[in-house]
């Protein structure tokens, strides 16, 4: 009987070293030693770049999401080459490549071989995000990064056409639920979206040759006149319209006014009977209560699948395998 108990603490501890397995790897003092600057060197190169592009930071955290989807946040996303997601998928108009390059050589020169690409893609995310006036968390680090690009998985980015459910049901495959879902859609509170992406909802959603009905109509008059039906179909256009370059929680105000961009982001809160929508009103009402929530579902968007200990390696070169 007076074993009983000791078991169970046995059993408890196992159990938890499982649960913890998954991520327990990375630290947010991972570089403390090996390269205690990182994250100075990466807000030096930063903000050098936002002077040549005044774009570059929703650029940067959109290249995290799409590197941690596919795959695992290893930095698959970044590999040239004419197999590889980068050149697979046009459309998809990730851009900011560059200055991860020049994160790379600047921390090459400071930390040889030490710092992944994958982890410079956290980082920037992070920095990319409080730069812009939105909230700062503590990025856990140790990823390392893939040894081939991961193409087949490229589906796993949604185009911003699917419905409330199918969102759901991808976010929730990923571990994340409704909270995290609406937090996350709120990061396109900055940046700019192409007329393709959109376009359908301005002349012919669903195909009823209408625009969606759900379009605030001052929004569609404005929405149409930056891309005319024949217009270029690459322009770019500001995401939320009012504040596109700073990081606060007016993406869910437009939600509530119907000036959502993306049928994705509308639908968070034009769904009828959702459990999106009291979520889309509580960040709505309190910029703390989204940055905080923002802040736990990209800790949790940056714990997937990454390579720790002596899986995958650390690049010399973000865009090729060593
Ligand atoms: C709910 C699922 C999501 C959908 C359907 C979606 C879809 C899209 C689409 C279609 C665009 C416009 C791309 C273009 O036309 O060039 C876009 C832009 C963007 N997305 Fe998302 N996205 C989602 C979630 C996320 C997440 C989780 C993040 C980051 C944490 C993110 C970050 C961004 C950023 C920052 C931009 C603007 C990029 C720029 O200005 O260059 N998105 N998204
Ligand atoms: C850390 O990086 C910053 C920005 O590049 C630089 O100004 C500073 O001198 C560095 N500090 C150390 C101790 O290397
Ligand atoms: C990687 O691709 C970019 C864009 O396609 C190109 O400019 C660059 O030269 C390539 N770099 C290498 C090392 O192949
Ligand atoms: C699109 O049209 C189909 C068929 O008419 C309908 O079943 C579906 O609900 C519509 N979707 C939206 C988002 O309106
Ligand atoms: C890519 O976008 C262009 C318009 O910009 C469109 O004609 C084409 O069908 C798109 N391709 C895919 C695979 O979505
Ligand atoms: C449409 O947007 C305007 C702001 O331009 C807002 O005052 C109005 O309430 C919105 N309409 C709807 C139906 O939400």
């Amino acid at each position: 009987m007076a074993s009983f108990p000791k078991i169970t603490a046995l059993f408890l501890l196992a159990i938890a070293m499982m649960l913890g397995a998954s991520n327990a790897q990375l630290s947010a003092t991972f570089y403390s030693k090996t390269c205690p600057n990182v994250s100075n060197i990466i807000t030096s190169v930063l903000k050098t770049a936002q002077g040549n592009d005044i774009w570059i930071f929703p650029k940067l955290i959109r290249l995290h999401f799409h590197d941690c989807f596919v795959n695992g946040c290893d930095a698959s996303l970044l590999l040239n080459g004419t197999n590889t997601e980068k050149t697979e998928t046009p459309n998809l108009s990730t851009d900011g490549y560059g200055v991860i390059d020049d994160i790379k050589t600047a921390l090459e020169k400071a930390c040889p071989r030490v710092v992944s690409c994958a982890d410079i893609l956290a980082l920037a995310a992070q920095l990319s995000v409080s730069l812009s006036g939105g909230p700062k968390w503590t990025v856990p680090l140790g990823r390392r990064d893939s040894t081939a690009p991961h193409k087949e998985k490229i589906g796993n980015i949604p185009s911003g056409h699917e419905s409330l459910a199918t969102i759901k049901s991808l976010f929730k495959s990923f571990g994340f639920d409704s909270t995290d879902l609406v937090a996350l859609s709120g990061v396109h509170t900055f940046g700019r979206a192409q007329c393709a992406a959109f376009t359908d909802r301005l002349y012919n959603f669903n195909n009823t040759g209408k625009p969606d009905p759900i379009l605030n109509a001052t929004y569609l008059t404005s929405l149409k006149s930056q891309c005319p039906q024949g217009g270029n179909p690459t322009s770019l256009i500001n995401i939320d319209e009012q504040t596109p370059f700073t990081f606060d929680n007016k993406y869910f105000l437009n939600l509530q006014q119907r000036r959502g961009l993306l049928q994705t982001d509308q639908e968070l809160f034009s769904t009828p009977g959702a459990d999106t929508i009291a979520l889309v009103n509580k960040f709505a009402s309190s910029q703390s209560q989204f940055f905080s929530s923002f802040s736990k579902a990209m800790i949790k968007m940056g714990n997937l699948n990454p390579l720790t200990g002596t899986n995958g390696e650390i690049r010399l070169d973000c865009k090729k395998i060593n």
